[in-house]
């Protein structure tokens, strides 16, 4: 598969990393490029041999947005008709595997929301967050609304989004938007040895902690809870969580073997 706005490749044969490629709109999104983004993740997701998976940008954009340019002229019907933003922004929702951001940069409107739809953040020491929709006349529209607000508080998310001002890394890992900031030149190597380590947990019990985590994320506390319970039991039935607690008890590594 060529792709022309995203570039993709694998590092250590287990790590799937998608480059956004638009530098001259300094990553902005744009059809094809949610299109190929949601088609690379699809096909690591699908491939036994990836363990986990890395979003990133350009040192000066991560992204700075949905495509001004491309939707300037859009009316209501073209919007609706369309299910713009739904059709492809939602593909990486359906990824089972982590995906990392490492976000260096600019992260702005559909920029820090496809951050948010990632499963965490890393974040260079020059990164920029915002939801700066309301200067050009619309609201956040690829979920900012809904996952800021759970990502840092109310207040924090509800004066980015009426004001549109940016929020530097330092005061993004401070109120828990990113996991963690990193310099610049390190980013890459932070987020792949984080990546790296996932690679090594069984893959099952992987899949199963992202489900649960992203359930409290989006639904209500007893659901989750409940959620998170069925789903703990369900891991007794595979063979990596007798081998992961023998190993414990006998003090030698797991072979864990995703079954
Ligand atoms: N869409 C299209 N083009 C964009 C863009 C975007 N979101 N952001 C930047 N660009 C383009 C600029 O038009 C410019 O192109 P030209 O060189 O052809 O003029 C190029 O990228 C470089 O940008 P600047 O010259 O503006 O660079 P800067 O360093 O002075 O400023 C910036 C950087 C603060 C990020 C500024 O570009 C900016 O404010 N961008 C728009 C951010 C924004 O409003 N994002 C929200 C978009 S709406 C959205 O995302 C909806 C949603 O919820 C899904």
């Amino acid at each position: 598969m060529t792709y022309e706005t995203i570039e993709v490749r694998t590092e250590a044969g287990k790590v799937g990393i998608v480059t956004l490629n638009r530098p001259k709109q300094l990553n902005a999104l744009n059809d094809q490029l949610m299109d190929e983004l949601g088609t690379a993740l699809k096909a690591f997701d699908a491939d036994p041999a990836i363990g986990c998976m890395i979003v990133t940008g350009s040192e000066k954009a991560f992204a700075a947005g949905a495509d001004i340019a491309a939707m300037a002229k859009y009316t209501y019907a073209d919007v609706y008709g369309k299910d713009f933003i739904t059709r492809n922004w939602e593909t990486i929702r359906s990824v089972r595997k982590p995906v990392i951001a490492a976000v260096s940069g600019f992260a702005l409107g559909g920029g820090c929301e496809l951050a948010m739809m990632c499963d965490f953040m890393i974040a260079a020491e020059n990164a920029k967050f915002g939801q700066p929709e309301i200067k050009i006349g619309i609201i956040p529209g690829a979920g900012g609304t809904q996952r800021l607000p759970r990502a840092i508080g109310k207040s924090k998310a509800m004066e980015m989004v009426l004001t549109g001002r940016m929020m530097d890394a330092a005061e993004a890992e401070r109120a828990g938007l990113v996991s963690r900031v990193v310099p610049i030149d390190k980013l890459m190597d932070e987020a792949l040895a984080a990546a790296l380590s996932i690679c090594e947990m069984p893959g099952l019990a992987v899949m199963a902690a992202k489900e649960a985590v992203n359930r409290s994320f989006e639904g209500g506390l007893s659901d989750g809870v409940m959620f998170e319970r069925r789903v703990f039991h369900s891991l007794y039935g595979t063979e990596d969580q007798k081998e992961g607690m023998d190993a414990f008890l006998a003090k030698r590594k797991p072979a864990f073997k995703n079954r």
